[in-house]
C-alpha cells in the first residue's frame, strides 16, 4: 500500500452501477424464465427526513433493475405492538421476498424487538441475531448491506487487506462492528488485523495515525482530521451529515465523517462523500434482495 502519486478517489457510484447492472441483468433472466420479479418492501414509521429520503432512494433504484418495491408507511405513534403485526405480516406474505424496517424507529419502540421479529430468511438488512450471527462464524447468510458495500468497494479497487492494519471508527451493530469482523475473516479478500475504536477509546489518534485502512462510521461530521492519518493511507468514510450552508440552494451541503479537503492530500484512496460508500448501500440491499428471492439461505 505504497504512497501514489495523488490520491485515487473511490468511486462508489461507478462501483454501484455495475453491481446494479449485473442485479438488473439477473432479474431480467429471471422474468424471461417466467418467474417473477424479486419483491423489496420497507417499513418508515414516522417522518424522518433522512429516513424519508433513504425509502424514496431504496424504491427508485428497486424499480431501476426491475424489482418490485412497496413501502409501508405508519405515523410515528403507531405502538410496537401494531408494528410487530406488521413484521408478522410481512414475514408470512409470499408476495414479498426481503424487506427492511428503515431505522431509527420512534422512541416508545424498541428496536431489537422488533428487528429479533424479522425472519431471518427475509431479513435483506442483515440486523436480526441469526444474520449476525452467520456473519460472525463465516457462514452463508445476509451480510449488512453497508460493511457488505465497503468490502466490495475495497475489492474493486483492489485494495489487499491480508496482514493490514485496518481501524474502524465506531462500534454500531449496522456498521462498526460488523466492519470488524468481515474485515478479520479468513478469506481472501480479508485477513486484515483489525482495531475497533469507539467512544471510550483512549488515545484514538495514536491508534488511527497507524492505519492502513481506516474506516470511519463515529456518526460525527469531519471527525477526522488530517493529524490523525498517516501518508498513504486508506479512507473510507460512511458519515452523512447536513452542514447548513447558505451558498447553497437547498441550504445545506453534504459532508462525512471525514474532514476530506485535509485528509485527502495525505491519503491514497479516499471516499468522497457523497457518492462514496451511499450508493453501495443501496446496491448490496438489492443484491440481497436478489439472494432472498433465490432461497440461496435456505
Ligand atoms: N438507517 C440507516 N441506515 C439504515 C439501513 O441500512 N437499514 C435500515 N433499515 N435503516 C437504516
Amino acid at each position: 500500500m505504497a504512497k501514489k502519486k495523488g490520491p485515487e478517489l473511490i468511486d462508489g457510484r461507478k462501483v454501484a452501477s455495475i453491481v446494479k447492472e449485473s442485479i438488473k441483468k439477473e432479474v431480467a433472466d429471471l422474468i424471461d424464465n417466467h418467474d417473477k420479479s424479486p419483491h423489496l418492501a420497507a417499513v418508515l414509521v414516522g417522518t424522518d427526513p433522512a429516513s424519508e429520503t433513504y425509502v424514496a432512494s431504496k424504491e427508485k433504484q428497486a424499480h431501476q433493475v426491475g424489482m418490485m418495491s412497496s413501502v409501508y408507511r405508519y405515523p410515528a405513534e403507531t405502538s410496537e405492538e401494531e408494528l410487530l403485526k406488521v413484521v408478522d405480516f410481512l414475514n408470512n406474505d409470499e408476495e414479498i421476498d426481503g424487506f427492511i424496517v428503515q431505522l431509527p424507529l420512534p422512541a416508545h419502540i424498541n428496536e431489537d424487538k422488533v428487528i429479533n421479529a424479522i425472519d431471518p430468511k427475509k431479513d435483506v438488512d442483515g440486523f436480526t441475531p441469526v444474520s449476525l450471527g452467520n456473519m460472525v462464524l463465516g457462514k452463508p447468510g445476509f451480510v449488512s448491506a453497508t460493511p457488505a458495500g465497503i468490502m466490495e468497494l475495497l475489492k474493486a479497487y483492489h485494495i489487499d487487506l491480508a496482514g493490514k492494519h485496518c481501524v474502524v471508527l465506531g462500534r454500531s451493530n449496522i456498521v462498526g462492528r460488523p466492519m470488524s469482523i468481515l474485515l478479520s475473516q479468513k478469506n481472501e479478500h480479508a485477513n486484515a488485523t483489525v482495531t475497533l475504536c469507539h467512544s471510550r477509546t483512549e488515545n484514538m489518534e495514536e491508534i488511527t495515525r497507524q492505519a492502513d485502512v481506516l474506516i470511519c462510521a463515529i456518526g460525527q461530521p469531519q471527525f477526522v482530521k488530517a493529524s490523525m492519518v498517516k501518508d498513504g493511507v486508506v479512507v473510507i468514510d460512511v458519515g452523512m451529515h447536513r452542514l447548513p450552508d447558505a451558498t447553497k440552494e437547498r441550504g445545506y451541503r453534504l459532508v462525512g465523517d471525514v474532514d476530506f479537503d485535509e485528509v485527502y492530500k495525505k491519503a491514497s484512496y479516499i471516499t468522497p462523500v457523497p457518492g462514496g460508500v451511499g450508493p453501495m448501500t443501496i446496491a448490496m440491499l438489492l443484491k440481497n434482495t436478489l439472494m432472498a428471492h433465490n432461497k440461496e439461505f435456505e
